[in-house]
């Protein structure tokens, strides 16, 4: 149990983000099954991306990594080794689902595990169509649960409609299709991020995009021994840019955060709901852009948040949620219903938690309904149930909070992706 900070006067200074969590997964991924050697710089030493490290380990890579730097010895598509042990993705649905489209198509046995957390995530979405695509799988429910074992087959490529737009399928799916004969073409519903699009391009390979559609041909090499930047993680920087807005007589410096546009929903969201986000040191450095973001107290107001927006702000809508209680009027968040299966029911623990608080918040089918007001939030006990974004969310609610403690259960979820998170918070509380 955490004592988190309440009542706080003003938010001040300046954080560098840490790395962006799907493109440090990515880029150990690839350049583990590039050829030479690549280096990563500003990896997210959280413990997901440790996990995608453990597991490529596992599978023979010989990875260096020292803090946020990260050495990768790329064995190619075709030099993984079967792994003695079983790979223990610890939270990450990351790593599991991408990894299950990889594993598909190598001439081996595995099996991908994780927490109780994982386990309960569904698998169907990735081992439906990987099945599809010629992949012997097996696991829980009809391999819809972990443990999930993979024997790899010949993958043969096809036409797909993804019913989700999930980066995690389309990634899955893509890494498959690498391995696979013939054309492999993916349609979303609505863009997901694309960090696997433009690191496949800045590893050779020729992939095309147009609108929600994607085109990979198979049996493409990955060619390594190029340098990665990873930006700042602009779903770590959200619960910093809603803090600065909410405390009263704030403004803060954000870091090199990544601006790649299928991630910035957030930042839609907040200049919609009336506030403005200055840039500095606009940069591109290979294939992600990103700049200095500087953020300050704003007056708010209610907004509809839904549609084709959702996934470039799906991981947000915790703490858009908490800003949302600072607006004048009411929010509602539709077309959520995408975190009904996140690290956990993410409508539900928002709910109840900011309840919890005092926030006038109600659940719906597929989202919630916040009515704003500055409804004043007091003390509680409150809980991030494992849930790595709703333990931040939680700690920048409390800073407004006037009256009573706020004691956070499980607060150490948090290191799953922001490990120097209440360090980062403190600099910035003068
Ligand atoms: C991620 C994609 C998103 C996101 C997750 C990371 C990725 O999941 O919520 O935190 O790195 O591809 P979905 O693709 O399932 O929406």
């Amino acid at each position: 149990m955490k004592e988190l900070v309440t009542n706080v006067k003003n938010l001040r200074g300046e954080i560098d983000i840490p790395g962006d969590k799907s493109i440090s997964h990515r880029a150990v991924m690839f350049s583990s099954i590039a050829t030479g050697t690549t280096t990563v710089e500003n990896f997210l030493e959280g413990e997901d991306c440790l996990s995608t490290i453990h597991c490529f380990r596992k599978l023979g890579v010989e990875i260096d990594q020292k803090g946020t730097e990260v050495t990768v010895h790329g064995k190619g598509l075709k030099g993984l080794v079967e792994p003695t042990e079983v790979l223990d993705v610890g939270n990450s649905g990351t790593t599991a689902r991408l990894m299950m489209g990889l594993l598909a198509g190598q001439p081996f046995h595995s099996v991908v595990v994780g927490d109780e957390s994982i386990a309960k995530r569904p698998m169907k979405r990735v081992t439906d169509p990987l099945r599809k695509m010629g992949a012997n799988i097996h696991g829980r429910a009809d391999a819809n649960y972990t443990p999930i074992s993979i024997s790899g087959s010949d993958i043969s490529n096809i036409e797909f409609h993804s019913p989700v737009a999930s980066a995690q399928v389309k990634s899955a799916l893509l890494l498959a299709a690498l391995q696979g004969e013939g054309e492999m073409v993916i349609h979303e519903p609505a863009k997901s991020r694309d960090h696997t699009e433009r690191m496949l391009q800045a590893f050779g390979c020729e992939i095309e995009e147009t609108g929600n559609t994607v085109r990979l041909k198979g049996n493409q090499t990955l060619t390594g021994g190029i340098h990665i930047t990873v930006p700042g993680d602009i779903s770590s920087a959200a619960f910093f840019i809603v803090a600065a807005l909410i405390v009263p007589n704030s403004k803060i410096t954000l870091k090199k955060v990544g601006l790649n546009k299928t991630r910035t929903g957030i930042i839609d969201v907040v200049e919609q709901m009336g506030a403005t986000v200055f840039y500095e040191n606009k940069n591109v450095e290979g294939p992600e852009p990103y700049a200095d973001l500087i953020v300050e107290t704003s007056e708010l107001h209610g907004i509809v948040i839904g549609g084709e927006i959702m996934p470039r702000l799906i991981d947000e809508i915790p703490i858009i949620a908490l800003l949302a209680t600072r607006a004048k009027g009411t929010t509602v968040i539709k077309d959520a219903e995408e975190l009904k299966v996140k690290e956990t029911n993410r409508i539900r623990t928002v709910v109840s938690e900011l309840t919890k608080l005092g926030a006038n918040i109600t659940e719906t089918d597929d989202g919630m309904v916040i009515v704003g007001n500055n409804t004043p939030l007091h003390g509680a006990e409150v809980n991030s149930y494992g849930d790595h974004r709703i333990g931040m969310m939680l700690a920048v609610a409390a800073l407004i909070v006037e009256e009573g403690e706020v004691l956070l259960q499980n607060s150490e979820a948090i290191s799953v992706s922001y490990p120097n998170f209440f360090d980062h918070l403190s600099n910035l509380i003068s």
